[in-house]
């Protein structure tokens, strides 16, 4: 499933962290590529360590938490600390799939990489080319999001960064362990929450309500490895 997370950051965040992030150093985003993704990998990567990073990853971490609808989509257990890449003068990230477990650095916890989330740094207009294309049973999706918004998709998808012809194209990317493995469940989860959700401003006190809700936790019962 994809899902559009709209004004994740308000514009006043999003200023902020663009401030930021022009000023931070980047280094070549072939540091994190293994040998198979450093062949099709030409972008700048804010290196792990980067305080501006850490700090703009809790502002997302802080807003993901607080966002309905990626709680509702994402059913997350554990979420790697945001990374941040940027393109510009002809810099792209060729068709790959992501590796499926990382480390959280520091630690030795480890997270599978159910979902990918992509948070837009740039608006549209300010670059040519940088699409995100995912290819996913439906065929190819293209996405190019305001600044503020976010995008999650399935990390088991053959995805690419399309090369950025003019301007700069900033963006943080992470991924994220969720309670449900399977993005076919996670869909379904995510489908029946948002009925009942809808169902309870229509019509509120409904008695199906505590049916649906109750049918909704006992699938997540079923479904989730915590
Ligand atoms: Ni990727």
């Amino acid at each position: 499933m994809m899902l559009r997370i709209p004004a994740l950051l308000s514009p006043d965040e999003v200023r902020q962290c663009r401030q930021a992030l022009e000023q931070a150093s980047w280094q070549d985003g072939r540091a994190t590529a293994g040998p198979l993704a450093a062949q099709v990998k030409a972008n700048l990567q804010l290196p792990l360590d980067s305080q501006t990073g850490q700090a703009i990853g809790d502002l997302i971490l802080d807003r993901l938490g607080a966002s309905a609808l990626f709680m509702s989509a994402a059913l997350p257990l554990k979420v790697l600390p945001p990374r941040f890449n940027r393109y510009e003068g002809g810099g792209t990230y060729g068709n790959h799939i992501d590796n499926a477990i990382f480390t959280i650095p520091g630690t030795a916890i480890k997270v599978r990489s159910d979902i990918s989330t992509t948070v837009f740094f740039s608006d549209p207009e300010e670059y040519e080319g940088g699409e995100l294309v995912v290819e996913d049973t439906f065929g190819h999706q293209s996405v190019k999001l305001p600044a503020g918004d976010a995008i999650v998709y399935p990390g088991t998808s053959l995805h690419r960064v399309n090369p950025v012809t003019r301007g700069t194209r900033y963006a943080s990317f992470f991924w994220t362990h969720s309670l449900v493995a399977s993005d076919e469940k996670r869909r379904i989860l995510f489908d029946l929450d948002q009925q009942i959700q809808q169902l309870s401003v229509r019509h509120p006190g409904d008695p199906s309500l505590s049916a649906l809700s109750g049918t909704y936790h006992n699938l997540l019962r079923m479904w989730s490895q915590a």
